[in-house]
Order: structure tokens, then C-alpha cells, then sequence
């Protein structure tokens, strides 16, 4: 089958489903300008992924923020969402995305319009403080003394994303897994599917009998064995025809 007939295949499915999920990773936002961790141009390829492990951020805070301005909020703000983002929010206006489930942290689908969003490993839009708990907008911080301190305590900020060895947000994780429960469609778009517990949410909902749409730009963990249709392509593209068949025999 050629990916004409996988993507008119695809959009039936998703006019056709009770409850579609979309599940996201960093590839849905390289188009965006934001480096993907992994494979070309990967974060990971360049910072040593320990600096962002949280015994480390606690012991070693202005080493961790350095990496952590870089990668982060030196160029903070500045991505768009893009038409992946976009369309993902426009199926949801449709009526036919129920939940975002994201393992990104740079709101991009929130900008984008998405209501119903599921941030499974935290955001980079706060900080909270180590001493006091306080919780500043990322917006509103200065980063040019590191590490950045709360106005109040002058205790450390930590950005409310979550680093390696910490666990994930309660709510966010119970809402995602609820999602793995109930949806009769997945929308995996632009994650390798290698980083626990993330990647268990579409094989969970896979092993509650949904069905698997993926979209990314190579084969990931999940496609020879979990995916039911693979829409190999950049996810703006792939998304650009996708939400256009499903408009056209809406
Ligand atoms: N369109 C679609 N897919 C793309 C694109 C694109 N334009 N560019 C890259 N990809 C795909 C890559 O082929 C790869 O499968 O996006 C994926 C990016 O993989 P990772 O960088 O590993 O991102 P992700 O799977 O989200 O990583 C999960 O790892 O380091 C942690 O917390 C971090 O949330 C992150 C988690």
C-alpha cells in the first residue's frame, strides 16, 4: 500500500473512531526549530544526558543550568507551533481528538490551540523553587546570573519539567493511562518510543485493543510491532494531507 492509500486509510480511521488519542515526542517540534535528544542533530549527541539527572541537579545545580539555559531557555519563546501542532488542534475542534498526550515541554501544543493536553514529562513555561516551593513563569526569570534564585528565599529554581530519576506528574500520568484504557485510536507522532514510562502508553492502548496510526520520519521501537498504519514523512507534511482527507469526506 502506498502512503496515498495509508493516509485516505488513516483519516477513515480517525473519522471513524470513538475516542482518538494523539501521543507525542520531541519530532513533532524539530520542525519548530527545537532539536529532537536523539538521532540527527540529537540533544544527547552533543550534552551528556547525567547533567540533567536530579541527584546531579541537586549537587550540582550551576552545572546543570548550564545546559539547562542552552538547550532550553537561551532560545526560549521563540518557537511557533507548526502545522503539525496545528492540525493536531484542528482535529480536535473537529470533534475527533479527544487528548494531547506530550512528552515535550515546550507548550507548542497549548499554543497551538490544543485544549486537552497531558504534559507527561512536565514544562519549561515554570520554575519552582528548591527552599519555598514558589513557582515563577519562565518568561518572567532573568537567566543571566546562574542559577537562577526565588525572589523570596533565594532558594535554587528548578524548571517544572522533570529530570532524569524523577518521577513523572501524578495527574498527568493517570490521565494518559486512563487515555491508554479508553481511546480506539492512537496518534504516535515523533518519538523514538525508547524512554520509560512514556512509551508504555501506547503499548498499553494498543493492548487494549486500539488501533495504531504512527507518523515519524524513521522506523521507531514502535513500528514493527506496535503500529498498525506508519506514515513515514516529516510530521507538518504528513499532518498537512492527513487533516486535509479527513476535511475533504468529513
Ligand atoms: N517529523 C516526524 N518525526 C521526526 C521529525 C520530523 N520532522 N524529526 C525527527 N523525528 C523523529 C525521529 O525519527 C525520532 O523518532 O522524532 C523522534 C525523536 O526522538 P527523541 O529525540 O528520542 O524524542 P522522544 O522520543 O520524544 O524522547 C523521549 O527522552 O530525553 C528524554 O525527556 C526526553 O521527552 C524526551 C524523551
Amino acid at each position: 500500500m502506498d502512503i496515498d492509500d495509508k493516509i485516505k486509510r488513516a483519516a477513515e480511521w480517525i473519522k471513524n473512531s470513538r475516542h482518538t488519542t494523539v501521543f507525542t515526542g520531541a519530532g513533532i517540534s524539530v520542525e519548530s526549530g527545537i532539536p529532537p535528544f536523539r538521532g540527527k542533530g540529537g540533544i544527547w549527541n552533543k550534552y551528556d544526558p547525567n547533567l540533567l539527572e536530579l541527584r546531579f541537579f541537586r549537587a550540582h545545580p550551576e552545572k546543570s543550568w548550564s545546559i539547562i539555559k542552552e538547550i532550553i531557555y537561551d532560545f526560549f519563546g521563540q518557537a511557533e507551533p507548526n502545522d503539525a501542532h496545528k492540525g493536531i488542534a484542528e482535529l480536535e475542534k473537529m470533534g475527533y481528538v479527544k487528548a494531547v498526550i506530550t512528552q515535550n515541554v515546550d507548550h507548542l501544543h497549548q499554543d497551538a490551540g490544543s485544549k486537552t493536553v497531558y504534559e507527561f514529562h512536565g514544562t519549561s513555561r515554570t520554575l519552582s523553587c528548591m527552599i519555598c516551593g514558589s513557582q515563577y513563569d519562565a518568561r518572567r526569570i532573568s537567566y543571566q546570573v546562574m542559577p537562577p534564585r526565588c525572589s523570596g528565599c533565594m532558594g535554587i529554581l528548578k524548571p517544572d519539567f522533570i529530570f532524569f530519576g524523577e518521577g513523572i506528574p501524578k495527574e498527568a500520568s493517570m490521565l494518559s493511562f486512563y487515555e491508554a484504557q479508553i481511546a480506539d485510536l492512537f496518534l504516535v507522532i515523533g518519538t523514538t518510543g525508547e524512554v520509560m514510562p512514556a512509551c508504555q502508553v501506547p503499548l498499553q492502548a494498543k493492548d487494549n485493543g486500539a488501533r495504531i496510526i504512527e507518523i515519524n520520519l524513521e522506523p521507531s521501537n514502535f513500528t514493527p510491532w506496535v503500529t498498525d498504519i506508519f506514515l513515514q514523512g516529516k510530521a507538518t507534511e504528513i499532518m498537512n494531507r492527513l487533516v486535509e482527507e479527513v476535511k475533504e469526506n468529513k
